[in-house]
């Protein structure tokens, strides 16, 4: 399923992010070819904005293999709405892949990675990529407390691949508790499920603010796909 029910403040654009022209397409038409491309996928649920006029007209929109719902105020929640319409879909046992709209660049290699670690750990997986910088934990008022170990630490990217039924249920505790759930992974912690992670590729960026545009642009006509 594809979260794209957001209108991405922090880039500030006059349409949601994820309709911007990268390389000549809109940047969910690349993260949705991504995925119809591999064939272990049979059918990709995108979560928009109700009042989204936009996804209709995507080359992508007309495969019978996407599924379009509307999404809710939080990512959680678009995320929750979708896997509604994927648990119709298949069975409670089913993989199911999460995948940010605002991440385009995803290659082929990277997404078969995954798959084959989620599959082989039984409880899931999620791609992540090292940190660079090091690490400091500040106060309230902005003073270095302390150095993190960077060593220990990773950056958490989409896709992430969980069994269906034991992801949506993580969601619904982890919501009900009021607990911040940023990205699957964290609600299938809360829920005290193990997660392997994969090494991702720095390509895969998640498309934030203004500057990563051309970022995105550049790993799209230059990186293999
Ligand atoms: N998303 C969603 N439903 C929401 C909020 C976000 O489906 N209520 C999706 C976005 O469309 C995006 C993904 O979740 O594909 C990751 O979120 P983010 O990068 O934060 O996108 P936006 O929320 O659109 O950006 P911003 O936070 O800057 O407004
Ligand atoms: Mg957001």
């Amino acid at each position: 399923m594809v979260p794209a029910a957001g209108t991405g403040v922090r880039l500030g654009a006059d349409i949601p992010k994820q309709y911007l022209t990268l390389a000549g397409l809109p940047m969910i038409e690349h993260t949705l070819r991504a995925l119809l491309a591999n064939d272990q996928i049979r059918a990709v649920v995108v979560a928009v904005d109700p009042a989204d006029t936009l996804i209709d007209t995507l080359p992508s929109a007309t495969d019978r293999r996407v599924i379009i719902v509307h999404g809710g105020q939080e990512r959680s929640h678009s995320v929750l709405a979708a896997l509604d319409t994927v648990a119709e879909l298949g069975k409670s046992g089913d993989w199911v892949l999460v995948h940010d709209a605002a991440r385009p660049c995803l290659p082929r290699s990277a997404l078969d990675r995954l798959i084959a670690a989620a599959r082989s750990s039984n409880t899931g997986s999620i791609l992540v990529s090292p940190v660079d910088d090091t690490l400091k934990q500040v106060n309230a008022e902005g003073e270095v407390i302390a150095t993190v170990d960077r060593e220990a630490m990773r950056r958490a990217q989409t896709p992430q691949m969980f069994p269906l039924g034991v992801l949506r249920a993580s969601i619904a505790e982890a919501l009900a508790a009021h607990y911040s759930v940023t990205d699957e992974a964290s609600a299938m912690e809360f829920a005290g499920h193990p997660v392997a992670t994969v090494p991702g590729p720095r390509c895969n960026i998640k498309v934030t603010v203004a500057e990563d545009v051309a970022l995105a642009e550049w790993y799209l006509t230059t990186t293999e796909r």
